[in-house]
């Protein structure tokens, strides 16, 4: 567990035996939460903060506790004997300062050294969860909301990994819409042989898509032969279906030729999937006396929210709800999901919020959002172009993602040319610094921004060697394995032989940030904001940045220690970079 897990670990035995005397007061305060918060450097570095609600609970009672303060004295009495704790104090009304040990840090780092970062890894109370995530509308573009979708929802998906949990990966793509209909029945008319000259007669899926729908708007006898087409797929009919798989064929390859850009995984199940679910899935919310009738559709109505949500369409067809509801019950009962986690754009927020009502009224997941299994949506706001609108490219009106990423890669490329590595390293080397950069780049000036807000892509910005930006940070990793590289000493013996030793107060600085690795991870993972982590590698960067101007490494008394503590640096920097889904680098 976490440093604070153990922090906590001990105040919560001290708050048993300090409230065991009021107890009978106030039953509540018998399981208190002891509630740990990073504390003010100049008082130490954690605080415990429960005396004054206690108070709140007992005051006026008789105790033998006069006020908050005489409670915090308690709790620092009672505090088991640990080899973590240098010093407890209490200060004002009962908040309780409490000093790490700094042989502690200290040896928490040696050992992390040796059994792998891979020890530090916070304990959750779940063993599988499924992030929901990237999610493109086959045949409709995959703009820079899915850019955002991907690069989130792999970010909060490493970070379960990394605490152990099965992670399912899964691309909810956009199969099954209507749009088909006028695809396939365009599919036909304009090219009568397309079984034979295959794919070929789709060509670019996108301007397809557009042709299709401008025959669409404008023709009638076309739009009615289309409606006919949906009606004929969903029913089954071979033709159509071969035709649909074909087009569902061309898209995933381009999605997958991002994916693999991006180095990330997923796993598709689309919404097609879900669909011989739909009846029985209504049925048994049907049971629970959920579903209404309301206009000739069938709804649920949440309280609260003026529109009920529609499950079954007039013309009897099910929509975007009744498949989310169909692969809620599917993940819960027969992946056995226990946290479902869903990215998308915030603008879906009232989507997720309804139907995640309604299922609680099923009792598919429990009334008390503490308790597990959960679902939870992850919304994002808006990626924005310079002027301050909605992104878009000179080109086209959409933006291709390849096109960005591509852009991203050749303008590191350049930089690094610049830099004169054309001439020291081979292109194999120049080829993967730049997609780290150029990708890296790309998915840090997403993450480090609180999702919810919008923000503007820009290049010049995202690309800045100074700035907050990954390839500062990646920069900052690659300075440190030269540091290493440079004194000459075998690392891998260091770790067996040497300890650390944190005597200087930039040193202790550096090990306290590096120790609380794990609980920024958790922090990350409440509420699942990836931008906490980059501010933790963004900060990283700069308490070493002090470390390493006041305590000189190679050479010092201290060598051994100091270079181990480079070591932890950049092993911790390199599991951040891991899990935002940037590869890190030797040199640079
Ligand atoms: N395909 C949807 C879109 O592009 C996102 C799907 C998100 N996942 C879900 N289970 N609803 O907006």
């Amino acid at each position: 567990g976490s440093v604070r897990q153990q922090v906590s670990r001990l105040l919560r035995e001290s708050l048993h035996v300090s409230l065991q005397p009021v107890a009978e007061l106030d039953p509540s305060v018998v399981d208190v939460e002891p509630l740990v918060a990073i504390c003010n450097p100049r008082f130490g570095d954690y605080q415990c903060n429960n005396a004054m609600g206690i108070w709140s609970k007992i005051r006026g009672k008789p105790s033998s506790y006069r006020n908050p303060n005489s409670i915090g004295q308690a709790i620092v009495a009672n505090l088991p004997a640990s080899t973590l704790i240098e010093s407890a104090t209490v200060a004002g009304p009962g908040f309780v300062n409490l000093v790490l040990s700094t042989s502690y840090i200290a040896q928490r780092l040696d050992q992390m050294l040796i059994q792998g970062i891979g020890s530090w890894a916070p304990v959750l109370p779940i063993q599988r969860a499924l992030v929901d995530f990237s999610s493109p509308n086959i045949a409709k573009e995959m703009h820079v909301g899915h850019l955002r979708s991907t690069i989130i929802g792999d970010s909060l998906a490493r970070m379960l990994e990394y605490c152990h949990v099965e992670v399912l990966r899964r691309n909810h793509v956009g199969d099954w819409g209507t749009q088909f209909g006028m695809l396939i029945e365009y599919l036909f008319e304009e090219f009568p042989n397309w079984e034979e000259i295959g794919e070929q007669a789709i060509g670019d899926l996108q301007a397809f898509y557009k042709a299709a729908k401008q025959k669409f708007d404008a023709d009638p006898a076309f739009k009615e032969k289309a409606q006919q087409a949906v009606v004929r797929l969903q029913g089954g009919e071979q033709r159509y279906h071969v035709a649909w798989e074909s087009i569902c064929d061309i898209s995933r390859r381009e999605f997958d030729l991002v994916y693999k850009r991006l180095n990330v995984t997923l796993e598709e199940k689309g919404e097609s999937f879900y669909n011989p679910y739909i009846p029985a899935v209504l049925e048994k919310l049907s049971e629970k006396g959920l579903i209404e009738e309301s206009d000739g559709a069938k709804v649920i109505r949440i309280e609260g929210v003026e529109y009920p949500l529609i499950v079954v369409k007039r013309d009897g067809g099910y929509n975007y709800a009744s498949t989310d509801l169909a692969a809620c019950w599917y993940r819960l009962n027969v992946e056995r999901a226990e946290w479902l986690v869903y990215v998308t754009d915030i603008g879906q927020a009232q989507h997720f919020d309804m139907w995640f009502k309604a299922v609680k009224r099923a009792g598919w997941l429990p009334v008390n959002d503490n308790d597990y299994p959960k679902a939870k949506h992850v919304g994002f706001g808006l990626v924005l172009g310079a002027d301050g609108k909605r992104f878009r490219t000179r080109s086209s009106e959409v933006v291709r993602l390849i096109e960005l990423l591509d852009e991203a890669k050749s303008r590191s490329m350049q930089g690094l040319v610049e830099r004169g590595r054309e001439g020291e390293w081979t292109a194999e080397e120049l080829e993967h610094a730049a997609e780290a950069l150029g990708y890296g780049a790309i998915k840090y000036a997403d993450l480090k921004n609180n999702r919810l807000t919008n923000y503007i892509f820009n290049f010049d910005q995202m690309l800045d060697v100074r700035g907050n930006t990954a390839v500062y940070l990646l920069y900052a990793h690659a300075r440190i394995r030269s540091i290493i590289r440079r004194s000459g000493k075998n690392i891998e013996e260091l770790k067996q032989i040497g300890t650390i030793t944190l005597d200087h107060e930039n040193e202790r600085q550096l090990g306290l940030h590096l120790v609380q690795f794990a609980e920024i991870v958790e922090d990350a993972l409440a509420e699942f904001y990836p931008n906490i982590l980059c501010e933790y590698l963004y900060n990283l960067s700069e308490v070493f940045t002090k470390f390493y101007s006041n305590c000189t490494v190679i050479g010092s008394e201290q060598e051994t220690s100091r270079l181990l503590i480079c070591e932890a640096t950049s092993t911790v920097m390199r599991e951040c970079f891991k899990l935002l889904g940037i590869t890190p680098l030797e040199r640079l």
